[in-house]
């Protein structure tokens, strides 16, 4: 069982993973729009990826017989000025989600709860390789600059990215 409060702390946390996909999914888009084939890709994987954040939060709240809620999701930004400033949101985005990760963390140790303190283990790990991701795409922006074809090759790039199934994924429905 968990407690009222730690359920609501992990239902919050849905919302967020869900808002991370709906951000990426609007910065796919607009990449998209502009040209930006391959980086429009790489966030369409990331998307695919939040889902899965998000549903492994849900089905761990309602395999204890609680009630994982739904709440709205907040209308991303749909404009960017270049894909570093893309890249730049996604790093902001995925620190306030580490931040959150560990405060869930922190709840699950002051509530002794260890099946949650566990289960958050993945997220805690996660979230080292999420921002690691992004930082590397950023520092290969930096250097390429307003050198258009670097920003072409880097394109190219995150356009290899694919969707993978976490292979533990099937196992927590
Ligand atoms: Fe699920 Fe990228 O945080």
């Amino acid at each position: 069982m968990i407690s009222e409060k730690m359920t609501a702390a992990l239902n919050k946390q849905i919302n967020a993973e869900m808002y991370a996909g709906y951000l990426y999914l609007a910065i796919s888009s607009y990449c998209s729009y502009t040209g930006l084939k391959g980086a429009s890709k790489w966030f369409f994987v990331q998307t695919q990826e939040e889902s899965t954040h998000a549903l492994r939060i849900y089905n761990y709240v309602n395999r204890l017989g609680e009630h994982a809620k739904l709440a709205s999701i907040k209308e991303p930004p749909t404009d960017f000025d270049s894909l570093q400033a893309m890249f730049e949101a996604a790093l902001q985005h995925e620190q306030k989600v580490t931040g959150m990760i560990n405060d869930l963390v922190n709840l699950a140790i002051e509530e002794k709860d260890h099946a949650t303190e566990i289960f958050l283990q993945w997220f805690v790990n996660e979230q080292v390789e999420e921002e690691e991701s992004v930082n590397d795409v950023l520092a290969q922006l930096k250097l390429a600059g307003e050198d258009k074809s670097g920003l072409f090759m880097i394109d190219k790039e995150l356009g290899a990215r694919v969707f993978n199934m976490p292979a533990d994924f099937v196992e927590t429905i």
